[in-house]
């Protein structure tokens, strides 16, 4: 684990290299980061996800899921979105600020074909996701590529908290070139 920061190049660098590990190690912590979206009613709405890219050039995340779901909906009214992903064993939080986009049809059409066949039946539950049903198991898992879309995460700002021998915290943001600021913990 790291003592502490005392350079803000080289802690956005960090934080870059263990969320971009997420999209190739299972047993990550990156992984499974924390979707944050704005409900209708205005209350927050959390969510486990698995992350499927992460592009430092492009500053954007990716996360696939179903058309159907209630976090699309949410989103087609508002577009924000929180991710926030915990690294126990480096002490390191990361709560990222992002506009978000779905991408859906010819625009995923190569991602669905990487998806193995047991996979692809995340994608077009019935009843949708989310609807009360009668007893535990009645739904079915048909897997419908209509209902496939990924959410493209277009990262406004990265709030980095790190948990050394002294705490530190740092704010990188796409409007000053991600060069970053200090901020008290
Ligand atoms: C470990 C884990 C990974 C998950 N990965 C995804 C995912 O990648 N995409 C997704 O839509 N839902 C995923 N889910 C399910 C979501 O947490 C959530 O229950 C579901 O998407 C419905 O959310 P919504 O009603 O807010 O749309 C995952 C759940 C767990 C526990």
């Amino acid at each position: 684990m790291r003592k502490e920061f005392d350079d803000l190049k080289e802690m956005h660098e960090y934080a870059w290299r263990l969320i971009v590990r997420g999209t190739v190690d299972k047993k990550s912590p990156a992984r499974h980061p924390t979707l944050g979206t704005i409900g209708i009613s205005g209350m927050p709405e959390l969510r486990t996800v698995v992350l499927r890219a992460a592009n430092q050039n492009e500053s954007y995340l990716e996360v696939h899921t179903d058309v159907a779901s209630k976090k699309i909906e949410q989103l087609k009214w508002n577009p924000n979105v929180g991710i926030h992903f915990w690294f126990p064993s480096k002490k390191l939080q990361i709560r990222i600020k992002a506009t978000s986009e779905i991408k859906i049809g010819n625009l995923v059409k190569k991602e669905w074909e990487k998806i193995p066949n047991i996979s692809r039946i995340s994608y077009g539950t019935l009843p949708t996701p989310g609807t009360k049903i009668q007893s535990s198991f009645a739904y079915e898992k048909p897997a419908n590529f209509e209902r496939f879309c990924i959410i493209k995460i277009n990262i406004n700002e990265i709030d980095v908290t790190h948990l050394g021998a002294r705490h530190t915290r740092a704010l990188f943001a796409k409007n000053t070139q991600w060069c970053g600021c200090w901020l008290a913990p």
